[in-house]
């Protein structure tokens, strides 16, 4: 092997350039050229790539998002984009592809195996909902970020403490279909109440807890809502409906995907990208590293289509316990 491409796709994910200096630094040491594609699959589609080394890699690795900018690209999803991606991968040489991104980034790369390219994906995403890894990069710096704005409502909700002034704080975070954020931010910020799409509930029995709670002389509840469930607008209106509290709305948004990533992210992604050099040497295609009880191992990328993430069960004991 003489040159390997690399590329980040999607949403940004926090750590992802630790991760393509894991993966400079691992090939150069292995006499491996990289070429990094700027903007996803876009510039493999429109071949705009520049050769890398690990000095130039380096001043990037603690910064958030990617110095190689990230897309979501609608030309390589077309038969033409295809094709032309194919062809920059053979005059450039390119022998294996490293892919950055999260599900649909992986399913790009699961279509340039089955097209003969040999591949290997890095998890990273904040959802945390891509299948056989117990984490990808991004989510441990979007929890703290969760975290961090759970601490500072907390704290501004238990200096004022007003007769009669109940409030409610509804918080609405990311992780498109997966519940994770919610739920795992809920449990480590000792939130009330975490809304999840994987958890069924019931809003009256919601609106009853929120009551009861108003009555017993705490001064605030806050409960966490998973975009997935409902905008924090539309769940707002309904709770307001069924308690006649209005509540104290906070979404976070994109926050999430920014910061300096975590020493957990940084460390998870140094270990993804030497590993995923270490995999294509040993002959590896069509796979994604994934974190299985701490060790790094290989997926298969069709997994990417078949395989679903369940919310950790244990995580929604606790939840259940605790809420
Ligand atoms: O997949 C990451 C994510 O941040 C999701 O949590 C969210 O639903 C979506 O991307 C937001 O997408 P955009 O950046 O296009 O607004």
């Amino acid at each position: 092997m003489k040159r390997i491409g690399i590329l980040t796709s999607g949403g940004n994910a926090s750590a992802s350039n630790a991760a393509i200096h894991a993966v400079c630094k691992t090939s150069y040491q292995k006499g491996i050229e990289l070429m990094g594609f700027y903007q996803g699959y876009h510039g493999v589609v429109e071949n705009k790539a520049i050769l890398l080394n690990p000095l130039m890699t380096a001043e990037h690795t603690l910064d958030n998002g990617s110095f190689l900018k990230s897309a979501r690209s609608h030309s390589f999803k077309t038969p033409e984009g295809f094709q032309k991606a194919l062809s920059t991968l053979k005059s450039q040489e390119i022998d294996a592809l490293v892919v950055i991104g999260g599900n649909g980034s992986l399913a790009g790369a699961s279509n340039l195996a089955q097209a003969g390219i040999s591949v290997i994906g890095i998890p990273a995403t904040i959802d945390n909902d891509i299948p056989y890894t117990d984490f990808s990069l991004g989510v441990d710096t979007a929890c703290n970020i969760v975290l961090d704005a759970i601490y500072r409502i907390k704290e501004g909700a238990e200096s004022i403490v007003m007769e009669n002034d109940f409030r409610v704080f509804l918080m609405e975070v990311m992780g498109r279909n997966c519940g994770y954020l919610a739920l795992a931010t809920s449990i480590s910020g000792d939130c009330d109440f975490a809304i999840v799409p994987e958890i069924p509930f019931d809003m009256k029995k919601l609106a009853q807890s929120v009551v009861e709670k108003s009555k017993s002389g705490e001064p605030y509840a806050l409960i966490l809502l998973a975009e997935a469930v409902a905008s924090a607008d539309d769940f707002g209106d309904e709770l307001e409906r069924l308690t006649c509290i209005r509540p104290r709305l906070v979404v976070l948004g994109h926050t999430q995907r920014g910061g300096r990533p975590s020493h957990f992210d940084l460390i998870l992604a140094t270990r993804f990208g030497n590993y995923a050099v270490n995999f294509l040497m040993e002959g590896e295609k069509n796979k994604y590293v994934a974190l299985q009880n701490n060790k790094i191992v290989a997926i298969d990328l069709e997994q990417i289509s078949f395989g679903k993430k369940e919310l950790d069960p244990e995580l929604v004991k606790l939840h259940d316990m605790l809420a």
